[in-house]
């Protein structure tokens, strides 16, 4: 069996990721410091807990199992955040990044697949962002996925390791199966917060600006199927495994929601009223990231499944009703 080292892959992606690799018939090593993620969530093989600003652990887990690639998930990712403390997102997620590609090539492991977001693309007005589009982040967050990005590309030409970047646009849903599901602490997507505000856990949801430039004044976001996006990363390490360039993948559907829109395919998916009340914007938030993503169409074969917002929302309301982790 081939080895896979996933970071991160205790939290909401990267568990979905070691599902997808196990059933493609490779073995996840999830590696991850359970600051944000859970270990109930790491299922379809070992668990070495770690964190990346250590390296010396970095190279042990390598060395204990070989991996034929990493997929790199482990981040802090709340872009509000990381408008207030951005030193922490340069830190953790810029630093720990390059110890990992550091031990990768130091471990001979020649393929990178890597977890970045359209947040690099930044704010630019109802522009479809595709692969070649400029990335200019508006927060700390994209910044730091952009400055791995770029060294991702310098260690291509020193050292000759192979990456796919997958930029993602706005993940939703959960595993149908009910295995695993998206559970933050504390919570600041949009969706779950939603289910929250719908069933009581939480107080109204806020909507953060109304006076954006959109038809309902409320924000623009492409969601993609957790389930459908783990697909595309299983695809980019066959792509790797190939000997195939290294390559940018945006993945999004294309299709763009306002935020009261996704408020009405909730209240229809659930039959219940969101109860809702309308705030200032959020620092950091781009007025609309809708996806070009033909390129992972054409070249990688990928074919989303469940990336309609019905099915997302039913997948993550499924999840938020029978799932959960011990906390
Ligand atoms: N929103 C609200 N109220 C909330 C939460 C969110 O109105 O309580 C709005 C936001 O302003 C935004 C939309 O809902 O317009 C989606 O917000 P999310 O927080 O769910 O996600 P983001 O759009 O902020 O996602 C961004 C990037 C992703 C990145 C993610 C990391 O687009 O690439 O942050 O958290 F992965």
């Amino acid at each position: 069996m081939s080895n896979v080292l996933v970071t991160g892959g205790a939290g909401y992606i990267g568990s979905h990721a070691c599902k997808a690799l196990s059933h493609a018939g490779f073995t996840p090593i999830t590696f991850d410091n359970l600051v944000t993620g859970w270990q109930d969530a790491v299922k379809f093989g070992p668990f070495e807990k770690g964190d990346l600003l250590d390296r010396p652990r970095i190279d042990q887990v390598f060395a204990q199992y070989a991996p034929i690639a990493v997929m790199h998930f482990a981040a802090l990712s709340q872009v509000g955040e990381s408008m207030s403390v951005p030193g922490k997102y340069w830190r953790n997620n810029v630093m720990g990044s390059l110890n990992l590609i550091e031990a990768a090539v130091a471990a001979n492991c020649p393929n990178f697949v890597f977890s970045s977001t359209c947040a690099t693309h930044g704010d630019q007005d109802n522009v479809i962002l595709d692969e070649d589009s400029a990335q200019i982040p508006i927060n700390a967050y994209g910044a730091s996925k952009r400055a791995i990005e770029d060294i991702l590309r310098d260690f291509q030409g020193s050292d000759g390791l192979r990456h796919v970047i997958f930029r993602y646009f706005n993940v939703a849903g959960a595993d149908p199966d009910g295995e695993v599901g998206e559970f933050h602490q504390p919570e600041t997507h949009l969706i779950p917060l939603m289910l929250d505000a719908i069933d009581g856990k939480r107080d109204a949801l806020t909507i953060f600006g109304t006076d954006y430039n959109t038809p309902d004044g409320t924000c623009i976001r492409d969601y993609v199927h957790v389930c459908d996006l783990v697909d595309a990363h299983v695809l980019g390490l066959k792509w790797l495994q190939e000997g195939k360039q290294s390559r940018v993948f945006n993945l999004g559907t294309g299709a763009g929601f306002s935020v009261r829109e996704v408020i009405e395919h909730s209240q229809t998916v659930t039959n219940r009223p969101v109860p809702y009340a309308e705030g200032p914007r959020r620092a950091g938030d781009c007025t609309k990231l809708v996806s070009g993503s033909s390129r992972a169409v054409n070249e990688l074969g990928w074919k989303p499944h469940r990336s309609t917002l019905k099915q997302m929302i039913t997948d993550a309301w499924r999840w938020h009703q029978t799932g959960h982790y011990d906390a």
